[in-house]
């Protein structure tokens, strides 16, 4: 039903199995340099150890705070532990524009401000708790509470960050104010955080993924493969890796699939030249993705007789979430479809320009599904083991209808004979992770 025409100019979005198996050799190229000690400063998947040894293994509990930010939404948290048994109060604040973009003490004094708040309403104020803190953006760690920040990525930009560590600008905030007492344990990865809340009840969890706001992968390496963990507790033997898959493609690695939509997001972003591969993948940008192709589509007359609205011409005014609520109706079915266009001041649309909006939708969505699956694949077929969980999070794939079938199919066909594999929701966040990371942290740190 979609016209031939368009479904010809959407060529350039589809990657075929070839293509896949290329960007699978790539990737696997980028994350072995981003481990190696000589190659890791040059390398553009960056594989920060994040010093995270050992997974739940059930024992852990306590009263911890946490602290979630750099998804959609900014998280406070209070969070019980005790054996078999979670519970969880939570709170979400709004991190403004100008804040967003504004200076990192700003930033910090803001989250400061919100922890401060929901301390006393839940009636914490005056206690000393331990404190997880997800974090996430790309992180050189020194060690579970000292984090210094690479790069911004994703809507943020605040000045006077980058090349400090996060865990002293949140601790003078705090200071600053004088109100609380916290013990910041751990900072982490959102990444880290899904992980190990889903590890919590399932144990064959080995790797984390979001693909939310932004997009990343963390995953089990041992700590002999991971040459710069330097910490004199071995432990498990394990670490976590925080690939930072986002930067893949940054040096030129993805330009062979790239499209005028991607070149156009990316020159229009906050942060040009950076996160390609993020780009091409995450809620932040596979919305303005398919206005653009569906804007040019009208302009060459094949989608709305030409005649579109001004706000399909606006840049960001194509919400991600149109795309997931487009691809909900059940085949043959445009009454979503047509509700959106509605919205964007569209009235004139034929069944068949809605036919046509729908497979735009899909071409960008299963792309996204396409890549995020072959570094999944690719992680698989790496760590070789009979059966991994990965534990997932973040908005694309909780709200979009078909994310999941999309990446059960394709990690199936890229990935080893013999390997087995899930894929769970997680259902929590990432808030049981920073506790879980905290609690253990807690016990080693008062050890020693
Ligand atoms: C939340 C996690 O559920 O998902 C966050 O608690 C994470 O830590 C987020 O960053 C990712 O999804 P999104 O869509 O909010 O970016
Ligand atoms: C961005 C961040 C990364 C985070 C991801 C998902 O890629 O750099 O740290 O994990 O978004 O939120």
């Amino acid at each position: 039903k979609v016209d031939p025409v368009l479904k010809e100019r959407c060529k350039d979005l589809i990657l075929d199995l070839d293509t896949l198996r290329e960007i699978s050799r790539r990737f696997l190229h980028d994350v072995d340099k981003g481990l190696r000690k000589d190659t890791h400063a040059t390398s553009i998947v960056k594989c920060f150890v994040t010093y995270v040894q050992d997974l739940p293994n059930g024992t852990e509990n306590g009263k911890f705070l946490a602290l979630d930010l750099g998804g959609t939404n900014f998280r406070v948290l209070l969070i019980e532990l005790s054996k078999d048994h979670f519970e969880m109060r939570s709170k979400i604040y709004a991190i403004p524009q100008h804040i967003m973009l504004g200076s990192g003490e700003q930033l910090f004094d803001h989250i400061a401000d919100c922890l401060a708040s929901f301390m006393k309403q839940e009636q914490v104020i005056a206690e000393t708790l331990p404190l997880g803190f997800t974090f996430s953006f790309p992180l050189t760690q020194k060690g579970l509470t000292k984090g210094i920040l690479e790069r911004w990525t994703k809507g943020f930009n605040c000045s006077n960050c980058v090349g400090n560590d996060v865990v002293q600008l949140l601790k003078d905030a705090i200071a600053r104010r004088g109100d609380i007492q916290i013990k910041v344990c751990a900072i982490l990865n959102d990444t880290t955080g899904t992980l190990m809340s889903c590890a919590w009840k399932n144990p064959n969890c080995r790797i984390g993924l979001i693909v939310g706001t932004g997009s990343n992968a963390c995953y089990v390496e041992k700590q002999k493969n991971a040459e710069l963990f330097d910490d004199e507790d071995k432990g498990s033997g394990n670490v976590i890796i925080n690939l930072e898959w986002g930067a893949f493609g940054d040096d030129g690695a993805l330009d062979f699939i790239r499209t005028e939509y991607d070149r156009d997001v990316d020159a229009n972003s906050v942060n040009p030249g950076r996160q390609l591969h993020e780009k091409m993948i995450s809620g932040m940008y596979m919305g303005e993705l398919t206005r653009l192709a569906l804007e040019k589509f009208t302009k060459e007359g094949l989608l709305f007789e030409g005649k579109a609205s001004d706000a399909l011409f606006t840049r960001g005014k194509f919400y991600t979430k149109y795309v997931s609520e487009i691809e909900g109706d059940p085949a043959g079915v445009i009454t979503s479809c047509r509700d959106i266009l509605e919205e964007l001041g569209i009235y004139h649309a034929t069944d068949q320009d809605c036919f046509n909006v729908r497979y735009v939708c899909e071409c960008v969505s299963k792309r996204a599904a396409d890549l995020a699956s072959t570094g999944i694949a690719t992680l698989l077929n790496k760590m070789n083991e009979a059966r991994v969980t990965v534990a997932i999070d973040g908005s694309v794939y909780r709200y979009h209808p078909h994310f999941h079938d999309l990446m059960m199919q394709t990690i199936s066909t890229l990935v080893n004979p013999g390997i087995k594999f899930d894929l769970m929701l997680s259902e929590d966040g990432s808030g049981r992770g920073a506790a879980l990371v905290a609690a253990v942290a807690c016990r080693t740190q008062q050890k020693g």
